[in-house]
């Protein structure tokens, strides 16, 4: 039967094949990573937070060869801040980029962008000061790239809420995508690097007692200097914008790819990183 909405309002035309694939690739995408990354926050909360309720910062040491330093109380401090809010961002992360959220509890979505806000300044602030002067796992190329990092981690984040207060959504959102990929850098880095180790059975193109060489080199830079994540997102938003046919399948294509990639970085991360030290 028709009703009146039938006759008055024109039917809404069903997007297009290739939009309505590209919009799948990155759905599929988001439920993959969101998965991932609350994994990793579950770890964090339960070896970083049980440890560090418990007193036991010595723990620490059992992942990180520069956590605890008996007697510097100023580092000591701000790797526990550093791990701790990370949780923040791993676990809020996707939900800020949840539309259903967004949409019917725009306050909740408010206050955690703020959270992820302050939190991703001063974590990236707290990594660089790790980095430079307590010193971390790798070689220079890594130590400067993950710096890149910060800087992008900072700028992006200023960006995201100076669109956000001047409530030019537009630029807010894709500022906001943007921080999104470069805070999840250290997951990407990670999720990397298992995939690569489950897919050679075991390290290669580096040394994993020196944590150093090629591969580690070319992973640390286009994940952290020069991420790829964001020339993925480009080329997503280009693909929005634009709604060329070949160029969206070609997009999708890719995104599909990255959540094969990333689902089986997530599969070695949990198996082989997470879980066995809890
Ligand atoms: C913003 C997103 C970030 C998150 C979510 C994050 C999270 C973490 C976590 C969970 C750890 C503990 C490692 C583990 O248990 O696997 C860690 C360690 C560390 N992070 Fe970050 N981090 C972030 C950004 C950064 C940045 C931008 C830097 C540097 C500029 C940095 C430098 C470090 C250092 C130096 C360590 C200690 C490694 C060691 O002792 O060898 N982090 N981070």
């Amino acid at each position: 039967m028709l009703t009146d909405n039938d006759v008055l309002l024109p039917k809404a035309a069903k997007p297009p094949y290739e939009t309505r694939l590209l919009t799948l690739a990155a759905t599929s995408w988001l439920i993959v990573a969101t998965a991932g990354q609350w994994l990793f926050g579950v770890y964090i909360l339960l070896f970083y937070g049980q440890s560090t309720l418990a007193g036991d910062f010595e723990r620490w040491n059992k992942v990180l060869p520069h956590g605890y330093v008996a007697g510097d109380w100023k580092g000591n401090l701000a790797v526990g801040m550093h791990v701790l809010l990370a949780a923040i961002l791993v676990m809020g992360g996707p939900l800020q980029l949840l539309p259903q959220l967004r949409q019917r509890v725009p306050r909740f979505h408010r206050w955690l962008g703020r959270a992820y806000i302050v939190t991703a300044l001063v974590v990236s602030t707290l990594g660089l000061f790790m980095t430079w002067t307590r010193g971390t796992v790798g070689d220079a190329t890594q130590h400067v790239s993950i710096s890149i990092q910060a800087l992008y981690i900072i700028a992006f984040a200023l960006l995201a809420i100076h669109y956000a207060r001047t409530r030019q959504f537009a630029p807010h959102r894709v500022w906001a995508l943007r921080l999104f990929m470069v805070v999840s850098g250290v997951w990407f880095f990670r999720v990397g690097l298992m995939f690569w180790l489950l897919v050679n059975g075991g390290p290669v193109g580096f040394d994993p007692h020196t944590f150093t060489g090629p591969f580690l080199t070319a992973l640390s830079i286009f994940t952290y200097a020069i991420p790829l994540s964001l020339l993925v997102l480009e080329l997503y938003l280009y693909a929005q914008r634009r709604q060329l046919k070949l160029f969206s399948l070609f997009v999708a294509g890719v995104i599909f790819l990255c959540t094969l990639i990333m689902g089986i970085g997530i599969v070695g991360a949990t198996l082989g990183m997470w879980l066995p030290n809890l």
